[in-house]
């Protein structure tokens, strides 16, 4: 098949979350299994100065936005490793620009007083790059038979393909897939993103692209793609629910015939701690019992901890948001401390988090490291040098971080929802015995089913070693590699055709 994968992220060249690692691995794991694959992204400035190799393309196409027509330039690489090609979509006005404080400012930039915020023109950009996305097969000669969407940023392209693009000889067989990788961001803008678009009016009604009143780019996708899918079967019957599909419950219980949910894989040339780059020791499951403790002494010391081999080291990677339970963290936390453990933590977000976080830091400089930024190699040797990893999330589409907590060796703590529910078998007396436990878990969201999760998990760590070097051993013979998830996505794409 030829499949041409649309993010506004990917691995290597942008990247905030958890989207940019898909959208980095599963075409790879694509081309591995036989077909033509192609990427597209925004040219932002972080990959323009990258000085990562690329081509230009001679040509400039004209994209429509508005009443406005925008020059769009296609830059070209591949993705390293791979003979993947990758497009970018070069419009200075909109992607030439960047706020280092701000994940690289692809959709935000900071403001006065430690703020951050949208940009006012997001609904614009990603209206364009939408539109580019299948204006660029003029260059790339890439006519693909799938198209693949994700997240809101993406959510015009299976509508722009059948209300523009399917009239055009070339497009006339092409199919859409649109992901959704985490539904509480929609994309919602006013209603004047209509113009912007300039599709036909009358689309803008209740079943289409309007949600209340306002146009939302994720609605958007969901109704046009022919196939919908979400990044686990867990997620995928949430979101179905009141509680998370965030208003749009009803309408995917409507579409649940063409909604299907895929888990995610892990790239483990990337990470897999007997090869990692940025470790300084390797290890595997035969090894890690001799090579952690080095690992977990250079992280206590990268945080300025002391050097206390005995104490469980918690670990923390994070978007600081209200998804990820940092509040669930914070109030449980003093708990952690009088168990005896030591807890580091990397991730930037909400301000407020990074208040809190350091302010209790500030109160237990000998327990407590704080690490508010973005940090490729500290967030490996988190995974590496922790006892265990904390995932205590309020929803998890998918989850990556614990599926590379499991096959580091550090067990991971999560509430059982989403891909964490469908990833993480946690230790019972039951799942011990039969040697399956491969972390932690608890179902309710409340500082105290965290306590004792955590409570537990130090007992098995400090008085039952060999039930806790089992379930590191079991979490690390897991085998979450993309092949799977890929032949998962190859049905689906045969199905839309
Ligand atoms: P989400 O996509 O919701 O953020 P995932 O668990 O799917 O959650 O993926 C998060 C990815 O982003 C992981 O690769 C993780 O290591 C990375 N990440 C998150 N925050 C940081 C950070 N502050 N520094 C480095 N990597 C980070
Ligand atoms: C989103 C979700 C996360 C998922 C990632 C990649 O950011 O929050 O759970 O792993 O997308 O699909």
């Amino acid at each position: 098949l030829k499949i041409l994968l649309a993010s506004s992220e990917v691995v290597g060249f942008a990247k905030t979350g958890g989207l940019a690692d898909v959208a980095g691995a599963l075409p790879r794991a694509l081309a591995a299994r036989g077909h033509q694959v192609a990427v597209v992204m925004p040219y932002y400035r972080c990959v323009r100065t990258s000085k990562l190799p690329v081509e230009r393309s001679e040509h400039v196409i004209p994209v429509p936005v508005g009443t406005r027509t925008l020059a769009c330039r296609v830059f070209r690489s591949m993705l390293p490793g791979t003979s993947v090609p990758i497009y970018f979509i070069d419009q200075p006005e909109y992607f030439d620009r960047d706020d280092p404080k701000v994940g690289r400012g692809l959709y935000q930039q900071s403001m006065p007083g430690g703020y951050k915020a949208d940009y006012i023109d997001n609904a614009e950009r990603f209206v364009f790059f939408s539109r580019a996305v299948l204006e660029i097969a003029h260059v790339t000669r890439f006519i693909p038979d799938v198209v693949h969407a994700n997240d809101w940023q993406t959510g015009l392209v299976p509508v722009f393909l059948n209300e523009i693009f399917r009239a055009k000889p070339q497009y006339e067989h092409t199919r859409s897939v649109f992901t959704i990788h985490n539904i509480a961001y929609q994309g919602m803008f006013g209603r004047e993103v209509m113009k912007l678009t300039a599709l036909p009016g009358w689309l803008f009604n209740h079943n289409q692209l309007e949600f209340h009143g306002h146009f939302n780019f994720l609605k958007a996708g969901l109704t046009f793609a022919d196939a919908i899918n979400t990044v686990s079967p867990t997620y995928s019957r949430e979101i179905q629910t009141a509680e998370y599909g965030c208003g749009l419950e009803g309408l995917l219980r409507q579409n649940r015939m063409k909604l299907f949910g895929i888990m995610n894989g892990v790239d483990y040339d990337a990470w897999n701690p007997a090869t990692d780059p940025y470790l300084p020791k390797h290890y595997d499951v035969d090894t890690v019992f001799e090579v952690k403790p080095d690992l977990k002494a250079e992280l206590q010391h990268k945080y300025n901890l002391p050097l206390e081999p005995k104490k469980p080291l918690l670990g923390v990677v994070a978007r600081l948001v209200s998804q990820k339970g940092i509040d669930l963290i914070l109030s449980a936390a003093p708990g952690f401390l009088d168990l005896g453990c030591q807890m580091v933590f990397l991730g930037e977000g909400d301000p407020e988090y990074h208040n809190e976080l350091q302010q209790f830091r500030d109160k237990h400089p000998q327990q407590v490291g704080v690490n508010i930024g973005y940090s490729e190699s500290l967030a490996h040797l988190i995974e590496a040098g922790s006892d265990l990893f904390l995932m205590p999330s309020r929803y998890e589409p998918s989850g990556l971080n614990q599926l590379y907590s499991m096959k580091y060796g550090t067990p991971p703590v999560v509430r059982q929802t989403g891909g964490l529910a469908d990833s993480v078998v946690g230790a019972t007396h039951e799942t011990l015995q039969a040697g399956m436990a491969t972390g932690f878990s608890f179902g309710d969201y409340t500082a105290n089913a965290l306590y004792q999760t955590i409570k537990w998990a130090v007992t098995l760590y400090r008085d039952r070693p060999k039930d806790f070097q089992q379930v590191v051993r079991t979490a690390m013979r897991q085998d979450w590699s993309w092949d799977r998830s890929a032949a998962d996505y190859e049905r689906l794409y045969e199905r839309v055709l």
